[in-house]
């Protein structure tokens, strides 16, 4: 049993059409299961997260609601999630027995997701700060340190994070391998199905090509089941509850960035100021 569906081509070339659909019970449970094991280490195993010191001469000056994501990156995050979930559903449900006419509205999804992340793209290139969702050598370094912590070697405690932990970090940087994936071969499959956008030209490509691109297209869709049931668990962990809140109303507690942030990692103006660049940035 391979992970590649195969056929013969009219050509009698023996090509790939797309992935073996039992990958979709694969990518739901291994979700599942990283979750039950996060759950169980979390509740039973972790220590209390400890980190150095915090330096900041006068947390008072903060404003009492840190500024964190705003309103375009909110109104982003959800119309993004919104058509992240419309194309799982639309894509694998007919996979399992829920038979419905899917591929107007997966296309439709997947131009929504498409535009959105090109504004994305834009968006954090020129209005925010795009360099705080990609590791930095402090990361590395901090992460190296909870490492030899957790094996119960003597290191020093890391320092608080920056606006997104490493965890985060690496999180965003598989969504934008997998993202990617989907929407390049996305693109190009709409000219095998009928859409507003261009002429059905099914014969772009040859078979072998068309093949391999449905086959990422299907690894790289069941690879984002699993990161959304990952992404979706911890938005509901109850200590990640101020995060995810902040995803609606844009702000977090002043309490709540002393406790996991590092003021000079992560600079958010005075309270009298909180309009500077700094504190709009998100
Ligand atoms: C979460 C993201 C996505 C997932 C999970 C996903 C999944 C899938 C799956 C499983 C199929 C069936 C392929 C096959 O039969 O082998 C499919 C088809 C298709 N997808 Fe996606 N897809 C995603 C994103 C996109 C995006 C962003 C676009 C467009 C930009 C797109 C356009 C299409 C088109 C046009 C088809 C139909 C191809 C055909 O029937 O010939 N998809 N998708």
């Amino acid at each position: 049993m391979g992970i590649i569906e195969w056929a013969t081509s009219p050509l009698g070339q023996n090509v790939p059409i797309h992935i073996a659909w039992f990958l979709i019970w694969v990518a739901l449970i291994a979700g599942l299961l990283f979750l039950i094991v996060h759950a169980i280490y979390i509740r039973y195993f972790a220590g209390e997260k400890q980190f150095v010191a915090g330096s900041l001469a006068d947390p008072a000056q903060l404003p009492a609601r840190i500024p964190r994501h705003s309103l375009a990156a909110r109104l982003f995050h959800w119309i993004m999630a919104a058509s992240m979930f419309t194309l799982l559903f639309t894509a694998f449900l007919p996979r399992v027995g829920v038979q419905f006419d899917w591929v107007t509205y997966h296309w439709v999804a997947g131009t929504v997701l498409t535009v959105s992340i090109i504004f994305h793209i834009i968006h954090a290139s020129f209005y925010l700060d795009f360099w705080s969702i990609w590791p930095d050598r402090a990361d590395l370094e901090d992460a190296w340190k909870r490492v030899q912590r957790f094996m119960g070697k003597s290191a020093a405690l890391p320092r608080k994070f920056a606006k997104y932990p490493l965890e985060n970090k690496l999180y965003h940087g598989a969504i934008v391998l997998t993202g990617m994936s989907v929407i390049v071969t996305g693109v190009f499959m709409m000219s095998r199905v009928r859409t507003i956008f261009f002429p059905r030209n099914p014969y772009l490509f040859g078979d072998m090509t068309w093949g391999l691109m449905y086959v990422l297209h299907g690894l790289a869709g069941v690879g984002l089941i699993t990161l959304v049931v990952v992404h979706v668990y911890f938005a509901i962990r109850p200590e990640k509850l101020p995060i995810t809140a902040s995803m609606i109303v844009g702000t977090m507690s002043r309490e709540f960035y002393l406790q996991e942030h590092d003021p000079q990692r992560w600079v958010v103006g005075p309270s009298t100021s909180s309009s500077s660049p700094a504190g709009r940035r998100g």
